[in-house]
């Protein structure tokens, strides 16, 4: 087996086991792209300052998100469909992030449910709530979090309409994969994906059963959350889900001031600054440009942080830098997912706990919480 340096070896090693149509399921952006790019690129914006001489021992990444202890900033985006990237996705992403101290967040479009996630974890995790027409539906899903002991809600607002993701189009995307000749030919090339999935039982939308029926294909999908989605939402219908959940409230899908000014509003504990990976406006501003003006914006009234082209612990560092208290990473944890299961996210969060923890090194720190602008120099304009 090659050793597993970087993100980009597990990116590579995944490429070769999970089917090309999920590939591209997490690969993809919207539109033309750009604004996926521009949150990978945009961080080569941000360079550090090296100091030397300092005292820098013992170091550590620990602090808190949202009251609750991580061994560092970095959470596990929500991400649909992770079961069909690896055979019960969910449940070995929530494990291995469990096991090193960081949060796991359970999609609402996740494969393995809600309960099925809580029976395998001994720790709580958070759910990601996409808020649909069906109140009681809603209503319901955010009962079952809350039996299932989830610590945290995230609720998503930036996908009350799909953005228009071509490949997912092109690549006839659905769960599980329909049985064509090409398909079959590509399964067959990556058995040990396919070893998996016939192990298992998960292979359906495990929290909308019951409610989105023959949604199996990525046009069904579409017709379904455009049917079911609710486009009318608004900053009002949304005190009723900060009534129903007591816990933590996070809101995701942030990109600009005056509304993160209104989660503060509304009594939410964080906010992500997020253009959802890039999958839906595209055009936006990238995620890590964004996220200064932000900051500035609402100071230490709310938790900030941010997701979008985080590639790496050094990444994690700058954002920090710019203020985030914490970021979440999605792509990378399916990398490590589709590439060894439970041990590639591990090593995912393993590689970057080391890359975060030296930058802060070379730059003089040894605690995290001291990490701040000063540390770093933007090259041109973010
Ligand atoms: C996502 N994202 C997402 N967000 C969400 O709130 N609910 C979801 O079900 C999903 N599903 C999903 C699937 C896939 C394949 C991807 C790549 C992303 C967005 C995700 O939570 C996060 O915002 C981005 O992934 C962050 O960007 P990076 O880390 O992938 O660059």
């Amino acid at each position: 087996m090659s050793v597993i340096c970087e993100l980009s070896d597990l990116r590579r090693l995944y490429h070769k086991r999970v089917p090309k149509m999920f590939q591209g399921y997490c690969e993809s952006g919207s539109w033309t792209q750009q604004t996926l790019a521009m949150n990978d690129s945009d961080f080569n914006k941000i360079l550090f300052r090296q100091r030397v001489a300092r005292d820098l021992a013992p170091r550590t990444l620990a602090t808190q998100m949202v009251g609750q202890d991580v061994t560092m900033p970095v959470a596990m985006a929500p991400v649909g469909l992770l079961g069909m990237q690896h055979a019960d996705g969910e449940i070995k992403a929530a494990q291995a992030a469990e096991a090193f101290g960081v949060p796991f967040t359970l999609s609402t479009m996740s494969i393995c449910s809600i309960e099925k996630v809580a029976e395998a974890t001994t720790k709580p995790f958070w759910f990601q709530l996409y808020v649909q027409k069906d109140r009681e539906f809603t209503k319901k899903l955010i009962e079952r979090a809350k039996a299932a002991g989830c610590s945290a809600l995230v609720v998503t607002l930036d996908l009350q309409m799909i953005g228009k993701r071509h490949a997912d189009h092109r690549n006839g995307m659905t769960a599980p994969p329909r049985l064509t000749i090409p398909n079959i030919l590509d399964i067959s090339r990556r058995p040990r994906w396919a070893f998996g999935m016939l192990g298992t039982k998960n292979r359906e939308f495990g929290n909308i059963q019951g409610c989105a029926t023959g949604v199996d294909d990525m046009n069904d999908l579409m017709k379904w959350t455009a049917g079911s989605f609710d486009p009318n939402l608004d900053w009002d219908d949304l005190k009723f889900f900060r009534e129903l959940w007591d816990g933590p409230l996070i809101i995701k899908g942030i990109l600009e001031a005056e509304d993160a000014k209104k989660c503060i509003e509304l009594g939410a504990d964080a906010i992500v600054v997020s253009n959802h990976g890039g999958r839906q406006l595209d055009g936006a501003r990238s995620s890590i440009s964004v996220l200064p003006e932000i900051v500035d914006a609402v100071g230490n009234q709310i938790e900030v942080w941010m997701d979008g082209g985080i590639r790496s612990g050094q990444d994690v560092i700058r954002a920090r830098a710019l203020g985030a208290k914490g970021v979440l990473v999605g792509r990378p944890m399916v990398y490590g997912l589709g590439a060894m299961g439970k041990a590639g996210v591990t090593r995912m969060l393993e590689i970057f706990h080391e890359e975060a923890e030296l930058t802060m090194a070379f730059m003089g720190h040894r605690d995290i919480a001291s990490v701040s602008k000063d540390d770093i120099v933007i090259k041109g304009e973010l």
